[in-house]
């Protein structure tokens, strides 16, 4: 039961059980640590870490962070700290904490995802992995493993191999023609949740310099500005799967989570919405009981799937 008393809030992702359905997105919520004076991380339903990669890497250049109309672009270029730092560093003392960790993997060939993953696997305090496909495969002359099944299928079901303890979620990438095929590819090898979707490549520049407004040439767009695309994402990922579904893309408000919920995802996450607001996920958790006894709902049930149930 929840502090409201009578709406009951966590959610089962296959074998994990959230308190309840907001996560904190990748790369918008550090290593967890970095918000603990700000936010009560055991009042989330998890977070999701900085994706982590084989080794350290520094980064892109700045600017990382461009503002656009109702969104954001960012070139981050996953700096991390290396997946051992993360272990040895980070880990302990997230250990003190009564949150669902789960940590975003990512690399440029098979082998980078295995071996993050054979690091993690020897360490407690994890309650699963989300494996970010949108990253350039070098060997495949730098495409994309996200948009292509069969590489999906690949990469999925070497990570699959890897992660013989845990759960395994896999992160989609937006920049597909069909979601369909890709969401089948993933949970077919062995997949046991999907999150859509990572952010749009896009970019910004100042036309008087001729020069990108970020250090890249190109970024991420995320923010407001994609929910309509993401949320049309998720429902076209419901049809195609049965494998539950974390939805997000410009999550900002607790009526955002509920639309998320009810065109088919299963839980969400926050992202951007944490740059203006470190506390946007926690508020918008505990915003959830009001706005369902709200909408006459006792359960998280009775809105999920609302638009399958009600669109066929
Ligand atoms: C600054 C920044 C860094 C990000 N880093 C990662 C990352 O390391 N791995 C990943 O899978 N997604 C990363 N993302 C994508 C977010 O997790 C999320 O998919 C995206 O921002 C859409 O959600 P939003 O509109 O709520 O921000 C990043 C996003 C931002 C804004």
């Amino acid at each position: 039961m929840s502090s409201a008393g009578a709406v009951d809030l966590s959610v089962q992702i296959g074998a994990v059980r959230l308190r309840n359905p907001v996560l904190a997105a990748s790369g918008t919520f550090g290593y967890g640590l970095e918000f603990t004076h700000l936010v009560d991380l055991n009042r989330l339903g998890g977070f999701v870490t900085k994706g982590l990669s084989r080794e350290p890497i520094e980064g892109a250049p700045p600017p990382r962070l461009f503002p656009t109309p109702s969104g954001m672009l960012n070139a981050v270029g996953l700096q991390n700290v290396g997946v051992r730092a993360f272990v040895s560093e980070k880990l302990p003392v997230l250990r003190k904490f009564d949150t669902t960790v789960i940590v975003n993997v990512f690399g440029y060939s098979l082998e980078d995802y295995v071996e993050v993953i054979r690091v993690l696997e020897d360490s407690e305090g994890l309650a699963g992995y989300e494996l970010n496909i949108s990253c350039p495969n070098v060997k495949c002359g730098g495409m994309q493993f996200g948009s292509d099944p069969t590489m999906v299928a690949e990469v999925v079901g070497a990570a699959r191999k890897a992660a013989s303890k845990r759960p395994l979620w896999v992160k989609l990438s937006p920049l597909v023609t069909d979601i369909g095929p890709i969401a089948r590819a993933a949970e077919q090898a062995g997949a046991d949740a999907l999150t859509v979707a990572n952010t749009y490549p896009a970019m910004a520049l100042d036309f008087r310099t001729g020069k990108s407004r970020l250090g890249n040439q190109t970024g991420g767009l995320s923010g407001p500005a994609i929910k309509p695309i993401t949320l049309r994402l998720v429902w076209e990922t419901r049809k195609a799967v049965k494998t539950p579904i974390i939805g997000l893309g410009g999550i900002e408000t607790v009526e955002d989570v509920l639309e998320y919920l009810a065109v088919g995802a299963s839980a969400v996450q926050v992202g951007t919405a944490s740059f203006a607001d470190p506390r946007a996920s926690q508020q918008i958790a505990e915003s959830l009981s009001k706005a369902l006894l709200e909408a006459k709902m006792l359960t998280l049930n009775e809105i999920r799937d609302k638009f399958l149930a009600e669109n066929g």
